[in-house]
């Protein structure tokens, strides 16, 4: 991928040394328009970039991984299909404000996020995470989570109830759900690597989106969850809180 015009590798360990440059400068130095632009975090093979990019021409996708041999399959079909409107970065999630400047992104994509039961500093979807989105986020930007995780949509809905963020639409059985418009259904019927191995093992796949406001100190919620019992975690320990204190 060191050859491919639309990844940037900066992992932890070379932007120490190396600085990013195009912070605040997507527009003009890359997409060379200025259309919004939408993230997928933690994006695997970015099959949601990749076809979000396709669905929507007068916007801006890229896909965020740590792990290069996953996203070679998206840049390359990005490469491919000649989308000039889709761009790969191989970076740590934890340090991802270093990559935008304020109000540079309009939304977040997360799919089939790690659930990480035994750690919350980890977990996407923590306050931990919100914190770090609202420094390059619009104001009240939107973010996205499809998942197959119990656990996850669980601690999200408590997250986004704790801290009275707005919840545009929520499901916990997105494909049977007779709510849900045909503009809407277009989207979410897009399936990554992850979720076709979830739906094969009989999942409810669960989706929700909120809005971010920038205002207002974020709490992160204190509550018990059931571990998905489906997924490796120490067998001994059975609530989620052991380790989030
Ligand atoms: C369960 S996979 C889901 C991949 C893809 N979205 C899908 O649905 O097929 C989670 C992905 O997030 C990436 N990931 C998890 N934590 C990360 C972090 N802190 N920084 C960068 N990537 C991360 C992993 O490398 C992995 O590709």
């Amino acid at each position: 991928m060191e050859t491919y015009e639309n990844v940037f590798q900066y992992p932890f360990s070379v932007i120490e040394n190396v600085p990013f440059e195009m912070k605040g400068h997507w527009h003009e130095q890359y997409f060379h328009n200025n259309n919004p632009i939408v993230l997928e975090l933690g994006c695997g093979k970015g099959e949601y970039t990749v076809e979000l990019a396709k669905l929507y021409p007068d916007m801006n996708f890229i896909g965020v991984d740590i792990k290069g041999a996953r996203m070679w399959t998206g840049a390359t079909q990005a490469l491919n299909e000649g989308l000039k409107n889709v761009a790969f970065l191989r970076t740590n999630i934890e340090i991802i404000e270093r990559f935008f400047a304020e109000d540079e992104v309009q939304e977040i994509w997360l799919t089939f996020s790690d659930p990480q039961m035994k750690n919350p500093r980890k977990r996407l979807t923590s306050t931990y995470f919100m914190n770090r989105y609202r420094k390059f986020l619009v104001d009240g930007g939107v973010i996205h989570l499809k998942t197959d995780s119990n656990f996850l949509f669980t601690y999200s809905t408590y997250m986004v109830e704790k801290n009275a963020l707005p919840v545009i639409f929520r499901t916990e059985d997105l494909y049977h759900d007779e709510r849900i418009d045909e503009g809407t259904k277009k989207i979410l019927a897009i399936q990554t690597y992850y979720e076709g191995m979830w739906i094969a093992r009989g999942l409810n796949i669960k989706y929700m989106k909120w809005n971010l406001p920038r205002n207002g100190e974020l709490v992160e919620p204190e509550v018990e969850i059931e571990l998905d019992d489906y997924r490796s975690y120490h067998r001994s320990k059975r609530s989620s809180l052991d380790k989030a204190k």
